[in-house]
This record gives structure tokens, C-alpha cells and sequence, in this order.
């Protein structure tokens, strides 16, 4: 049985301590201009699902909460750093991000990979703190975590296989490998990494890693289908992008009904996972799913 969860008012509280976090960490004295462009880059806009989603499985397993957050704001460095090196000339050439000019038309394209490459850094630095509030072991495995979800096998072979896949029809299951590690791979990372910060069964976390699958190719099918329904404005990035630059998306294989139909079966199948993993509490987690279903931007 489902019973009512206020995700917003369970979010507002946390979003809060992200903010606060990731005003402190990311510090404006870097040389020559780096700081400025690495500030604009994460602070002032974003929805920070996936901080929400590391801390969400985090309460779930009793986790530590200054290694949650450090992992939250972690992720949301590497997010950022993709965004940036997303929307420049070389990758998708985009002028808007978050309702604002992209870091490479404010700053120029050097300070904006150079503000990707310290973002990058940054999220390592802050999972490996001095002191004891952090065990080594759970620093390790964060850490582990984190190149993984970023690196070849993640996000930036995704980007890789999306550069290369312009003007291909890719079979449907080449563009769900695509999106399963360009987008999937950072928000699986996510929610493992929340798990990371506590302790849980070999069921619970094969629950998890099933729900985060679920749950992050929703998310890349949901924006694939809001690039084609919804405007710039609402989405603060330009819209119709995907068909503009030839690039292929589950509504331009699966047309925008069986999209949004295909994206209804993932938020099931990811909410069943939760249900399987035998976890007490998993209230946040299943409303961030029903939330990246249920998005207008
Ligand atoms: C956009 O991610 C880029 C993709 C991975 C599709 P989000 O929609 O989470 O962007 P922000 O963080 O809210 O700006
Ligand atoms: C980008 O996918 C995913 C990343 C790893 C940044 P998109 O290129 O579709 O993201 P948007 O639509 O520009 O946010
Ligand atoms: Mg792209
Ligand atoms: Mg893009
Ligand atoms: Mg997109």
C-alpha cells in the first residue's frame, strides 16, 4: 500500500542543506576568472535530483549523513561539469542552460572546459575528507562508485556513443544502451552511492541497482519527449534541439505515445524494485521515480 508522502516538503528541506553545501564547497578563490565560471556552472538553478536521490537511499539504509552529502553535492559537481562540456560548440552547441547563457558564451569555451576539469576534481576532493566523520572504507567506495557512473563506462562514453550516433537510426537496443550510460549511469551511480553511505543486504541492493536502471532510462526517455513538448522557457535549455541536430531519441524511434508509455513501464517496474528490495523505508525514493515521470522540465 502507498500511502501519502509530501516529496516536496521532504525536499525543500534537504535542497537547503545542498545549496548551503555546495555554496561553501565550491569556492570563488580559484585563479584568473576559474572560480567565477565554476560557481555559475552549479549554483543558481538545477532540479539537484540526483543529491535528492543520494540522500533519499541513504535515509533508506540508516546512512552516514556527512558522507551523504558530500556524495549529493559530489554527484551534482559531476552533473554540472557534463552539462557544461554538453553544451559547447564541440558537443550539442548550446546557448542556454537553467534559464541562463551556457558557461562557454558567458566565459568563453577554454574557461568552460577548464571549469568541467576542476569540477571533476572538486567531486573526488570533497568524497575524501580528512578526519573521522567519513570511514575510509565508505570514502573508497564512493569514490569507486563515482568514476564509474562518470566515466568510460558512464556518462562520458554516453556522450561518446551519442556523438557518434548523429544522423543514425539506432535499433532500440543500441538507444537504450546510450541513454543507460550517458544519463542512467550517473543516476544509478546516485542511488548506490546513498546506499554506499550505510548498510544493506545483497537483496536490497540488487533492488536498488534495478530501481536506479529503471528509474534513470525513465528519466532520459522523459527528456528525449519533453525536447519535443515543451519550450524553452519551462525547460530553461532549447527545446527541439534532438531533431534539429539529427540526434536519435525514443521519439524519434518510438514516435511520442509509445514514449511516453514506454516511460509509464519504467517508473512500474522501478517502484516493483523498491517494493522487492525490503527496505522500510523507500517513500522519497518512489516519489523521485513518480517525479521524473511526471516532469515539465
Ligand atoms: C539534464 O539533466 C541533462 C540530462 C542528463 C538529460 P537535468 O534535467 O537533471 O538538469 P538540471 O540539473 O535540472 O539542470
Ligand atoms: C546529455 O543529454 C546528457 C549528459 C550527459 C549531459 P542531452 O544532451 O539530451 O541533455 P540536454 O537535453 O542538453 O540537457
Ligand atoms: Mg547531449
Ligand atoms: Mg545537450
Ligand atoms: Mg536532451
Amino acid at each position: 500500500m502507498r500511502v501519502f508522502f509530501d516529496l516536496r516538503a521532504w525536499s525543500n528541506e534537504r535542497l537547503t542543506r545542498v545549496e548551503q553545501a555546495l555554496s561553501d564547497w565550491v569556492i570563488d578563490d580559484a585563479p584568473a576568472g576559474l572560480g567565477d565560471a565554476m560557481r555559475y556552472a552549479v549554483l543558481d538553478g538545477g532540479k539537484r535530483l540526483r543529491p535528492l536521490l543520494v540522500l533519499a537511499a541513504s535515509e533508506a539504509v540508516q546512512g552516514n549523513d556527512e558522507a551523504a552529502l558530500r556524495a549529493g553535492c559530489a554527484v551534482e559537481l559531476i552533473h554540472a561539469y557534463s552539462l557544461v562540456h554538453d553544451d559547447m560548440p564541440c558537443m550539442d552547441n548550446d546557448i542556454l542552460r537553467r534559464g541562463k547563457p551556457t558557461v562557454h558564451v558567458k566565459f568563453g569555451q577554454a574557461q568552460a572546459l577548464l571549469a568541467g576539469d576542476a569540477l571533476q576534481a572538486l567531486a573526488f576532493e570533497l568524497l575524501a575528507p580528512d578526519g573521522e566523520a567519513v570511514p575510509a572504507a565508505v570514502q573508497a567506495a564512493l569514490c569507486r562508485l563515482l568514476a564509474r557512473a562518470a566515466g568510460h563506462s558512464g556518462m562520458a562514453g554516453g556522450q561518446a556513443i551519442d556523438l557518434a550516433s548523429v544522423g543514425l537510426a539506432l535499433n532500440e537496443t543500441q538507444l537504450r544502451e546510450m541513454h543507460r550510460l550517458k544519463t542512467g549511469a550517473l543516476l544509478q551511480g546516485s542511488v548506490m552511492m546513498g546506499a554506499a553511505c550505510g548498510t544493506c543486504d545483497d537483496t536490497a541492493r540488487g533492488a536498488l541497482m534495478r530501481y536506479g536502471a529503471a528509474m534513470g532510462l525513465a528519466f532520459q526517455v522523459v527528456d528525449d519527449i519533453l525536447d519535443v513538448t515543451a519550450d524553452s522557457a519551462t525547460l530553461g535549455k532549447t527545446a527541439g534541439k534532438d531533431a534539429a541536430q539529427d540526434k536519435p531519441t525514443y521519439v524519434s524511434l518510438l514516435g511520442l505515445d509509445r514514449s511516453r508509455t514506454y516511460a509509464q513501464e519504467l517508473l512500474q517496474e522501478s517502484l516493483q524494485a523498491l517494493e522487492a528490495s525490503g527496505l522500510a523505508d523507500t517513500q522519497a525514493l518512489q516519489a523521485l521515480a513518480m517525479m521524473v515521470v511526471d516532469r515539465d522540465s
